[in-house]
């Protein structure tokens, strides 16, 4: 792209009346990112700067979802039209000479690709505008694309085409690249003089020939990519599209994938070769997820990092967790946020954790909670082990050494610490720190009353004479 300059404008303004939500349109998830995510990720892509985001209908919401972006904002108090959102941000594009990119908050699937032969061939003929079109068997509603040959003269819109005009097949995606500043100088010169009553966008483009420049196209290979979500039931098939690319990307880069329709991978996430994930596998958020890793149905992890070897069985829940190598979770194990795991544990059935800090080769293997606690290396927890972190006001923490073994149903009332190679017998409730190397018990001595059964029953005997 020979150094000329790029910016990007990404239209988000709209109210998105058919989603029938509370939620602005663009921040309805498509495949786990927020729809708007994409085209401004696709601007990062491209090296534009500065990307100006268009927000009018749920502004607030949308800057706070989009905090954390290298994104500037520019307000559409009123949706006066697709032009004045345009003109909306020229503000905060002060200075800037060069291409700019116009694309939409509600279109998520466009390739990166396609944006940069967009931008090629826009700079190649030296247009004033750039238009990317696509060919529809059903065209209705959209701007429909005038042309004279292979020039293109204009765009006119449904509502004010003639039945001549609805008739072609080739429409306006809009999307666009423009030459700015003159892009701002031509739209000052719109009026709102249509069926809409509205400030066109599309209205550049014969703008921009009268002024005696060249208006140029570039036409889509496949429609799809510029597909605009206007209801729940095209969010569906935005999302099970960007699944599909997702989830192919992965299978190419060596992960197995039982059953790619029913596997749901965010746009982020890093998975190993000789992964294996079975069916209705969630993979969340900033997830990284090692080589040789099985992880069976239904599993959900958000935000984890995962390393190589882990089996993560059916139906466990992982939340900003760090496991370690070679450790076996589940089935239906809840690793809270904070958890982390030096790796070669085993994390078994129906065990909660929570920052919770576990050396090598600690297993927990059944029915136990370890809250905000450390744990050393080879720690047994036997089946039913609590950590009593919360007194009602504050967490408390539990600290087991290496080499502890902790018997069945034992509780640790934190704060407390347990020394390294001690022992703790079942059913033990710990309240105070135990030296290393000891035997820790509390246990009411068992008493056994012979024939009690027999007397009981005489006592019921006589109540019911
Ligand atoms: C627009 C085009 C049409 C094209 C279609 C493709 C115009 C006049 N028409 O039509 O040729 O075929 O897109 O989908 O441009 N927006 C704002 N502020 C506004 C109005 C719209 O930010 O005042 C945003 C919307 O949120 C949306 C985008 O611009 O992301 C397109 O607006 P929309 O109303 O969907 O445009 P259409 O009338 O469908
Ligand atoms: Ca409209």
């Amino acid at each position: 792209m020979d150094g000329t300059q790029l910016a990007a404008v990404i239209l988000a303004a709209g109210k998105g009346t058919r989603m029938r939500s509370e939620q602005p349109k663009v921040l309805h998830p498509v495949a786990g990112w927020p729809m708007v995510a994409y085209p401004t990720r696709l601007a990062g892509q491209l090296g534009c700067r500065p990307t100006v985001l268009v927000v009018g209908h749920g502004a607030d919401r949308v800057r706070e979802t989009l905090a954390d972006q290298e994104v500037r904002f520019a307000l559409q108090a009123e949706q006066l039209g697709t032009g004045h959102a345009l003109l909306c941000a020229q503000s905060a594009l002060t200075g800037f000479a060069g291409t700019l990119l116009l694309l939409c908050g509600d279109v998520p699937l466009l390739r990166r690709e396609t944006l940069a032969q967009l931008v090629a061939r826009h700079q190649a003929c030296g247009a004033a505008a750039t238009v990317l079109t696509a060919e529809l068997a059903d065209p209705f509603g959209y701007g429909r694309v005038l042309r004279q040959g292979e020039e293109v003269l204009g765009i006119v819109e449904q509502k004010d085409a003639t039945p001549e005009q609805q008739a072609i097949r080739e429409i306006n995606t809009g999307i666009y690249a423009f030459e700015a500043p003159l892009v701002f100088n031509l739209l000052e010169g719109l009026n709102c003089d249509n069926a809409q009553g509205e400030y066109y966008l599309t209205d550049v483009l014969a703008a921009a020939r009268a002024a005696g420049r060249k208006v140029a196209a570039v036409t889509l290979a496949e429609a799809t990519e510029a597909m605009g979500i206007n209801d729940r039931v095209q969010l569906a098939e935005a999302s099970a599209i960007m699944r599909r690319r997702i989830n192919e990307a992965h299978m190419r880069d060596g992960v197995t994938l039982m059953d790619p329709a029913c596997t749901y991978i965010d746009p982020q996430v890093e998975i190993g070769p000789d992964t294996v994930l079975h069916a209705g596998v969630h993979l969340c958020g900033a997830t990284r997820i090692g080589r040789d890793c099985t992880i069976e149905p239904h599993a959900v992890v958000r935000d984890c990092q995962i390393g190589d070897g882990v089996r993560i069985k059916a139906a466990s829940v992982l939340e900003g967790s760090q496991v370690g190598e070679a450790t076996d979770i589940g089935p239906m194990a809840h690793l809270r946020p904070g958890t982390v795991l030096a790796g070669h544990n085993k994390i078994g059935n129906f065990v909660e954790t929570k920052k919770a800090l576990i050396g090598v080769g600690t297993k927990a293997s059944h029915l136990t909670y370890i809250g905000d606690a450390e744990l050393g290396a080879n720690v047994n927890v036997g089946c039913g082990t609590i950590t009593c972190n919360y007194d009602g006001v504050n967490k408390h923490k539990t600290v087991i050494e290496d080499d502890v073994f902790v018997g069945s149903d034992t509780q640790f009332v934190a704060p407390v610490r347990i020394g390294r190679n001690s022992l703790v017998a079942a059913g033990t409730t710990v309240t105070k720190d135990v030296p290393a190397d000891s035997l820790v018990l509390s246990r009411v001595p068992q008493k056994i009353i012979e024939g009690w059964r027999l007397r009981a029953g005489k006592k019921e005997q006589k109540c019911s004479e």
